[in-house]
């Protein structure tokens, strides 16, 4: 089918709830998108940060593959081995004192989940969250978040929630006390602008919550899986080695299978009971052959050093280019600031075959590019960034 027919079919059957870039993407090989009409796009955008490890990755392919020829669900209500090797592999990797998991279908589901143990776990209803920070579309989620519009999409409100300013803790000092469950935030805010605080902002947070009974949160729907350089902002020195109390993740976690999951401290876990959480789809076979395949290509094709590598090559040669003020988050989560706004930034691009992302703030370029991205690549991206200029 060529592009017009497609996207004709689509904007006649589908709802229009997203502005779509007008190419039809057809086949995918590492940092490439192929399209309907033949064409070769340079992804920088990884499908909204999802294919963290490259498009297509013949590991991830094959195991997933098998799986379908063997088993392509069944619930939680069996033992499965494929289930066991997933859990042990994404608790292989987490921080040492999460050693729970519990899996569902996306990054909001990860979330809503997350606050409900926070609930159950403390027996109080608040939950402070920040201005800025993204958790998704779902009641409770979407009521979390202080972004934009989105609150208001979500009307009417899950009651309970808060909203502190990012990167001011005396802002979150006003409101946590021993009547808040939860602060939850994005360790770094990706559709907020990609927003960072400071080291000791995170460790306060830390501090404020042992000193309340508070569960931390990370939502890390967009920085786990290896996207900052290492497995999980939670930890790393530019968020001050602070361990949250329960991790989110989605997006890159099956390499475009449908996943998310829970990460959880025990003292949390064992307040949860059979049938207090729950979901038909959590952990099926498919989606976790996909997360045990995706954590072993990370670490196979060492992607966490190439991360590093390639995020310090990029804003070398982004000095160069004068239009840029600067490049903020960590990794291939990365905010590049123009003088100018930058969506015909983003247009000028897709016109040279590059996909990029926008954000929240509107000089705010994004890119989510997948972990295996090179040297060469980034060529590609700061000559046509540079071209446009
Ligand atoms: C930080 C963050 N949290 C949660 C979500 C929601 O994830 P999903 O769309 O899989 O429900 C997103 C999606 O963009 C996100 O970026």
């Amino acid at each position: 089918m060529t592009f017009e027919t497609i996207a004709g079919i689509e904007n006649q059957h589908q709802l229009a709830t997203y502005k779509k870039m007008p190419i039809a993407a057809e086949r995918g090989e590492g940092v490439w998108i192929y399209t309907s009409d033949g064409d070769k796009y340079l992804d920088l955008y990884g499908g909204h940060a999802v294919a963290g490890t490259g498009h297509c990755h013949p590991h991830v392919v094959n195991a997933l593959r098998q799986q379908a020829g063997e088993l392509l669900f069944y619930s939680n209500l069996v033992y499965s081995g494929a289930r066991a090797r997933a859990a042990e592999k994404l608790v292989s990797i987490a921080p040492p004192s999460l050693t729970k998991t519990f899996f569902c279908n996306s990054g909001t589901e990860a979330n809503e989940n997350a606050m409900r143990m926070a609930r159950m776990s403390t027996g109080r209803e608040k939950i402070i969250t920040f201005n800025g920070g993204f958790h998704g579309r779902t009641a409770d989620a979407i009521s979390a978040t202080f972004l934009g519009k989105y609150r208001e999409i979500g009307k009417p409100n899950v009651p309970g929630h808060l909203e502190a300013e990012f990167g001011n803790i005396e802002s979150v000092r006003e409101l946590a006390d021993d009547t808040v469950a939860a602060i939850m935030l994005e360790p770094i805010q990706s559709m907020g602008g990609v927003r960072m605080a400071q080291p000791e902002f995170y460790r306060s947070l830390r501090e404020l919550c042992d000193e309340h009974g508070i569960v931390l949160i990370y939502d890390e729907v967009q920085t786990g899986v290896g996207r900052v350089g290492q497995w999980f902002f939670a930890g790393s020195e530019a968020g001050g080695g602070v361990i949250p109390d329960i991790v989110t993740l989605a997006k890159a976690l099956g390499s475009g299978v449908p996943v998310g999951a829970c990460l959880v401290r025990e003292a949390i876990a064992s307040h949860i009971k059979e049938n207090d959480l729950g979901t038909t789809f959590g952990g099926g076979m498919l989606a976790m052959a996909a997360v045990t395949a995706t954590l072993e290509v990370i670490e196979q094709d060492r992607m966490l050093e190439n991360v590093r590598r390639v995020e310090a090559y990029l804003r070398q040669r982004l000095r160069e280019v004068e239009r840029v003020v600067a490049v903020h988050g960590r990794g291939f989560l990365l905010g590049i600031e123009f003088v100018e706004n930058a969506a015909p930034v983003h247009k000028a691009l897709l016109e040279r075959k590059i996909i990029t992302g926008t954000s929240s703030n509107p000089k705010v370029l994004r890119l989510l590019p997948p972990l295996c991205l090179q040297e060469e690549h980034v060529d590609m991206f700061v000559s046509a960034v540079d071209f446009h200029g």
